[in-house]
């Protein structure tokens, strides 16, 4: 019998893309979402992409009742949990609403979880817990350092349930590091929607190359680089999906629990991810080199011998693919108005 997913936050960017490849797969998924930093209307086009309906309830992960009701109403194998806050500069000015969301909203679901007995989950984190990382291509074994609220929930998250695990061998957790998401599905249909002016490099450099903004601010030229811009490591959002479907099954195979980053191993600066950009949608990008963005990095790229070995993983998109289908994605999106 196929499996039942619990995908908090399925409504999102990068959970939206892993609803797909769950399906894919062959798993049941039950879409649970707030909504309160994605629309409604990716639901439809989900079930638009797979021509099946989408199974979805609205809902807050912080409601312990309601979370009981689903668990009661539906038999779940495990959880993907993606739903968060996830802004870093957001985090600084609100941190009470991020220790609620991103810690308080774990321990409710894990408590709701445990009383049911589902004792499976593939957790968000990210590569924000390597802080300023002592060596880069970065290993899992790397310490954790919070350089900002946001990356504190990401490490108190991974910290109780390491505590869980080890008080409760019955549980499996996998823990995954993503690096830089970028691109969206090729349908068009789904792909990253920022609220108000982007954080993130790529959905900037989007909005430009479609008219919305006039240039991309580079932050400072001085880092000790290929070019002197910042270096990450960007990973098409649908090989994470894959990377939650390898995750889930190696869980409730085994169930054991990991920890793995999941990057590409191989590090772009800013201008070569302008660059590809305006590759991707045929036109000049302006830009300008401003001043550094205060608590940046210079360099992020991970180490991804675990994820290979351990989950047979292998991120298989380039920054061409990553670029391309982000651009197609922003026109489109623009032409349906999503
Ligand atoms: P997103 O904001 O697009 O998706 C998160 C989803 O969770 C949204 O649909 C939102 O409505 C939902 N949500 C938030 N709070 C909720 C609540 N209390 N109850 C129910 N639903 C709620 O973000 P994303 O980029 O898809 O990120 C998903 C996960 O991956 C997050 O945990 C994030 O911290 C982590 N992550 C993201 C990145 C990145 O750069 N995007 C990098 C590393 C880790
Ligand atoms: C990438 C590079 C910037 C915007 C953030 C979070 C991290 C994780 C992923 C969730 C850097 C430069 C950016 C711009 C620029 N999220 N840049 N002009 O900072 O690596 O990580 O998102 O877990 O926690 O901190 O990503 O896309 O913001 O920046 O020059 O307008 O692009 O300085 O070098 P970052 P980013």
């Amino acid at each position: 019998m196929k499996s039942t997913i619990l995908l908090t936050g399925g409504a999102g960017y990068i959970g939206s893309h892993a609803y797909l490849a769950l399906v894919d797969a062959g798993y049941h998924v039950l879409i649970l979402d707030n909504f309160c930093n994605s629309r409604p209307d990716v639901i439809d086009r989900l079930g638009r992409i797979t021509g099946k309906p989408v199974d979805h309830i609205e809902g807050d992960i912080r409601d312990a009742g309601f979370l009981s009701r689903v668990f009661a109403d539906h038999r779940i194998d495990a959880v993907v949990h993606f739903a968060a806050l996830k802004s870093v500069g957001e985090s600084v000015v609100k941190p009470l609403e991020y220790f609620d969301v991103n810690v308080g909203g774990l321990v409710t679901l894990l408590g709701v979880m445990n009383a049911a007995g589902c004792k499976r989950m593939v957790f968000s984190s990210s590569a924000t817990v390597y802080g300023i990382p002592d060596k880069t291509p970065t290993p899992e074994t790397a310490e954790r350092r919070a350089m900002n609220p946001y990356g504190q929930t990401k490490i108190d998250g991974e910290e109780m349930l390491e505590w869980l695990q080890a008080s409760d061998p019955s549980w499996a957790v996998g823990i995954l590091r993503y690096f830089n998401p970028a691109g969206a599905h090729a349908s068009g249909l789904i792909g990253e929607d920022p609220r108000g002016t982007p954080n993130n490099l790529m959905p900037y450099i989007a909005e430009v190359a479609i008219g919305q903004r006039p240039e991309i601010a580079v932050f400072g030229q001085d880092y000790g680089t290929v070019d002197g811009t910042g270096v990450r490591d960007y990973i098409h959002v649908d090989d994470l999906g894959h990377g939650h479907v390898l995750s889930l099954a190696k869980l409730l195979e085994t169930g054991q629990g990991h920890l793995a980053n999941l990057g590409t191993g191989r590090g772009y600066s800013v201008l070569e991810v302008i660059a590809a950009y305006a590759r991707a949608a045929g036109c000049e990008l302006p830009h300008r080199i401003v001043d550094r963005r205060p608590g940046d990095v210079p360099v992020y790229c991970a180490r991804t011998d675990v994820a290979a070995d351990l989950l047979g993983f292998k991120a298989r998109h380039t920054l061409d693919d990553m670029c391309e289908s982000s651009w197609h994605w922003t026109q489109s999106s623009l032409s349906d108005g999503a």
